[in-house]
């Protein structure tokens, strides 16, 4: 029966990998409102701002915009928020259905900053907050923000603001557009593109469309700008390309499956929010709507067309760069938030101002986990895990996929293969690791399934546009979906975390949650039809589609929390996301392949979602469709233990291969990468409770750091991990080498101590066993050196500070120390240290002097890289053990390696302030 199963899920996956061609999935040709946007002709807004109904009041500016062509009005509201913040929202005036807007991404409104008039006609008006402008001229409508007197983003410069105000459908062979009526008053716009206004149908599916045409969009340009970011999730560069003559960028979540690279198809998760970049700003938008949504880059002057392009401009500067964006969504609203930086690390707090931060996640999640689709029972996980003991390979956590269910019925276990979940989970914690269960939001339809009864006999499923319970094929076969939207289904579901309720598991089972974008192997372009219903808010699927698998994580956050009664940090794995996913979940990137290829995307993919606020983010090491030689695993591992989650997967016909599956010289490689991922924890960790405080990413690009930098700006398969560490991961088969660009400063190689100043590009040598890692000139970073079999086995181990000096001698960094599971850290249980160096003296001091915990960690080791001579004394000075001399042991430097002074045993409690003083 197993097996059997087992080969029904094969064949499913079977039929669809063959099947997966891009005609699964809508161009915009086939998108009739993209279609629409599109065709808009620049240079012929018809809306207009109606100056004389403007109202000012304390909260923002608010006046009524007229279509002049369909004479529809609209509402203008602009909310000045507080860090330089900027709300723009229109909606219809009076609209004969109330249009939807999403209530889920924002942690709030924002805080409104004081602002005042400084200027107002007939056809401008000026508002002044902080040190921002915002212009808002009359005819045609166009917002321009400024930073100071730099103007920064213009909103409606080309004149695209299209918004398809909700109508009454035509009566019989009327023309579409014809005979309508808006409420009771205006004709209609006629549309020269009237296919799919009111009915869509794409291959054998139909939308029916009951509200009509209803899309919203507008241009947002960027102004002396060339690079932009963001708008995860897409298997393209990092630098986000024009899209003149390709499809636009396309954020629907969707199943993909081997999705193709580089191209703007859409994945798995959808974040509405780009960055520009130039040397002197950085700016952010947030489109805040969750239905489809396209979005189209051109970049100008472009040298082809620049005769054409002069009616873009807008202010009398003459032919600055600037980035034009087009975003367009089937439905909803248009609120665009505009963060105006003016450095990287001001938008990213300002965008967390506004969807949050990724909480401090347990420390367990950022080491190495170890899954495939599936281990196949009990013994299977036995022997791996202890397999990882006997090759002494350090690991986290075991991964259980679909087939540890009773037939893919989730909360339950396969009877025969994992029959004692109890006793393997406990074999696993007995080694200090943990276990992850999927757990997905198709619910087979079996009255005999707890799970389902519950959320049927209580009607909290998604319903079909004609009031029934939706029947979507997925794993289980005949499946219902939960209707997140309901707060009853959302709270039902939480609740099934509870011990008592998810038999078996316990507060270290922690949660993989997939297909939630939602996939639906039946469904329209593999998801739900647009046209089902949410009753829970009683809206269309179309109005939350890319919020639905959001909706399913962030319970999942919650109901860890609430078994744990809110004391232990939950982690949550999620394939689809949206803006705000950040706060609950980390992110994978879905169903790569072992294809070098895909090994390189992923630099730019996790990239991409780290500049969008989702953090916690990886990519299957090894590649999960297909069998990854051994140059590859070995390339993929060291890619991945230098990006911020790190997962080994496999889909379920993939040859078995874990580390010792393959020869004694890629296991050595494959030990050592697991192994400096552990030595490094400490860094991590510490930036990731930094993120939580600031929203900087861990994984960042070199211009978050290097904002002046232009050379960095297109660069795809380079990261920082904070400000220090400098990685190049080898993507490239049978690469020895690897070309790497070395911003401004002096680096050094971490492991031979190899000097590098920056600007400059450089090939460095990079055997088999080798990853370009490269410390930055003036950082600490702190380490654990003794690696053991799991991450919690280290909680006390020592620390290791690895000062590298600056060209004056200098070093900084920052160590953040707790319990490293629960949230005792909110309440004061934590260290936060500043270290640094200078003028031969080295201080660690606490940061934030709420912060106390005694931990069982002291100072192991100092090495500080790039003095200059042999010191003659080393003495450490802390107010428990008073002043000693330290043994140390000097290195010169020989031409391009640098000298280093080992200091062994400072001994010091890491609770304790302390100097150490080289003399
Ligand atoms: C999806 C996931 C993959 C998982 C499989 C079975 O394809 O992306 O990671 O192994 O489903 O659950």
């Amino acid at each position: 029966m197993a097996t059997l199963t087992r080969l029904v899920a094969a064949a499913v996956l079977f039929t669809l990998v063959c099947a997966v061609d891009r005609n699964n999935f809508k161009t915009c040709q086939q998108s009739s409102f993209c279609r629409r946007h599109r065709a808009i002709k620049p240079g012929e807004s018809p809306y207009v701002l109606l100056t004389d109904t403007l109202s000012i009041t304390e909260e923002g500016v608010f006046g009524d915009i007229l279509n002049e062509k369909s004479r529809v009005f609209f509402t203008l509201e602009l909310y000045p928020l507080k860090d330089a913040t900027l709300r723009i929202k229109i909606n219809e005036k009076n609209p004969i259905k109330q249009r939807f807007e999403e209530p889920y991404a924002l942690i709030g409104d924002g805080q409104t900053e004081t602002f005042e008039v400084i200027d107002r006609s007939a056809d401008e008006l000026t508002v002044k907050f902080g040190s921002s402008r915002a212009v808002v001229k009359a005819k045609p409508l166009k917002v321009d923000i400024y930073n100071g007197d730099e103007l920064v983003v213009s909103t409606n410069a080309r004149g695209l603001l299209k918004f398809e105000h909700y109508r009454n459908k035509p009566e019989g062979d009327a023309h579409p557009n014809e005979g309508e009526e808006h409420g009771n008053a205006h004709p209609l716009e006629v549309e020269e593109d009237t296919n799919g206004l009111w009915e869509e149908t794409f291959k054998s599916h139909t939308d029916s469309k009951p509200h009509g045409p209803a899309s919203v969009g507008v241009d947002i340009s960027f102004i002396k700008s060339k690079h932009v970011y963001g708008i995860p999730e897409h298997a393209d560069s990092f630098s986000l390309k024009e899209t003149i003559s390709t499809e636009p960028y396309r954020l629907y979540n969707l199943d993909v499956f081997e999705y193709e690279l580089d191209n703007p198809m859409a994945l798995y998760g959808s974040v509405p929010v780009m960055v520009s970049h130039t040397p002197h700003q950085s700016t952010a938008v947030f489109w805040h709507n969750a239905a489809e949504t396209w979005v189209d880059i051109k970049k100008l002057p472009d040298s082809n067309v620049v005769s054409s392009i002069a009616g873009f401009f807008s202010g009398g500067d003459s032919d600055p760069p600037q980035v034009s964006t087009h975003w367009f969504s089937e439905s909803g609203i248009i609120d665009l938030f505009v963060m105006l930086g003016p450095r990287p690390m001001d938008v990213f707090r300002q965008y967390g101002a506004l969807t949050g931060n990724y909480n401090l996640p347990p420390l367990f999640s950022l080491a190495y986990h170890q899954c495939r689709w599936n281990y196949n029972d009990e013994e299977d996980v036995r022997q791996v895990n202890e397999n990882f003991d006997h090759h002494d390979l350090p690991m986290d956590v075991m991964w259980l996929d679909i087939e540890h269910t009773d037939g893919k019925r989730y909360f339950t276990w396969d009877h025969h293969k994992f029959s004692h979940p109890l006793e393997m989970t406990a074999n696993l914690t007995a080694r200090g690791r943990k276990l992850v269960t999927i757990v997905d939001p198709h619910i087979k339809r079996d009255s005999n399934y707890f799970f389902y009864k519950e959320n049927h006999d209580r009607d909290l499923f998604v319903h079909t546009k004609d009031g029934g319970e939706f029947d979507g094929w997925c794993w289980p076969g005949s499946s219902s979906y939960l209707d997140l939207t309901n707060p009853e289904a959302r709270d039902h579901y939480s609740d099934t975390y509870m011990l008592e309720r998810y038999k078996g598991s316990t507060l270290d089972t922690f949660t993989w949650n997939d297909m939630n974008e939602p996939s639906v192997f039946n469904g329209p372009e593999i998801t739900m039809q647009k046209d089902n219903i949410h009753p829970g808010l009683g809206v269309e699927h179309r109005e939350i589609h890319n919020v639905y698998g959001l909706l399913f994580h962030q319970a999942t956050y919650e109901g860890h929390l609430r078994r744990s009664e809110g004391r232990l940090r939950p982690f949550i794995l999620t394939r689809a996301h949206y803006a705000g996913t950040q706060r609950s979940a980390a992110v994978w990137t879905g169903d790569n392949t072992a294809e070098w290829g895909h090994l390189r995307i992923s630099e730019p993919m996790l990239l991409s979602l780290s500049v969008t606020g989702i953090t916690h983010v990886g990519a299957d090491i090894g590649g999960f469709f297909g069998n990854p030689d051994a140059n590859l695993i070995s390339r993929w591992y060291q890619a991945g233990a230098f990006q911020p989650f790190m997962r080994a997967h496999a889909h379920l016909d993939t040859k078995r291969r874990e580390p010792w599956m393959f020869d004694t010289e890629t296991l050595r490689i494959i030990r050592n990468a697991l192994r400096q991922r552990y030595q490094y924890l400490p860094l991590w960790y510490t930036l990731f409770y930094e993120n939580e405080l600031t929203g900087a990413p861990p994984m960042r690009p070199i211009w978050v750091d290097f904002p002046e930098d232009e050379a960095s700006f297109g660069i795809d398969y380079e990261h920082l991990i904070g400000s220090a560490l400098l990685v190049r991961p080898v993507v490239d088969e049978g690469a020895v080498t690897a070309s790497v660009y070395f911003p401004p400063g002096v680096w050094y190689d971490v492991l031979d101590l190899t000097i590098y100043s920056g600007p400059s590009t450089a090939t460095v040598s990079a055997p088999r066993d080798k990853i370009p890692v490269y410390q930055r000139g003036g950082s600490i970073i702190p380490r654990k050196d003794r690696v053991r079999r799991a991450s919690s086995l280290m909680r006390d181990d020592p620390y290791t500070l690895s000062v590298a000096l600056d060209s004056d001698g200098k070093a900084q960094g920052t160590l953040y120390i707790d319990d490293e599971h629960t949230f005792d850290y909110r309440q004061g249980k934590f260290l936060y240290l500043a270290l640094s160096y200078k003028n031969g003296v080295l201080t660690s001091k606490k940061i934030d002097p709420a912060g106390n915990y005694e931990t069982g960690s002291w100072l192991e080791r100092v090495i500080i890289v790039g003095l200059k001579k042999r010191p003659s004394k080393v003495t450490i000075q802390s107010a428990s053990r008073g002043t000693r001399d330290l043994e140390s042991f000097f290195e010169s430097g020989s031409g391009a390696h640098a000298s280093h002074l080992t200091i062994r045993k400072p001994g010091v409690s890491m609770s304790e302030e302390f100097t150490i003083t080289i003399q």
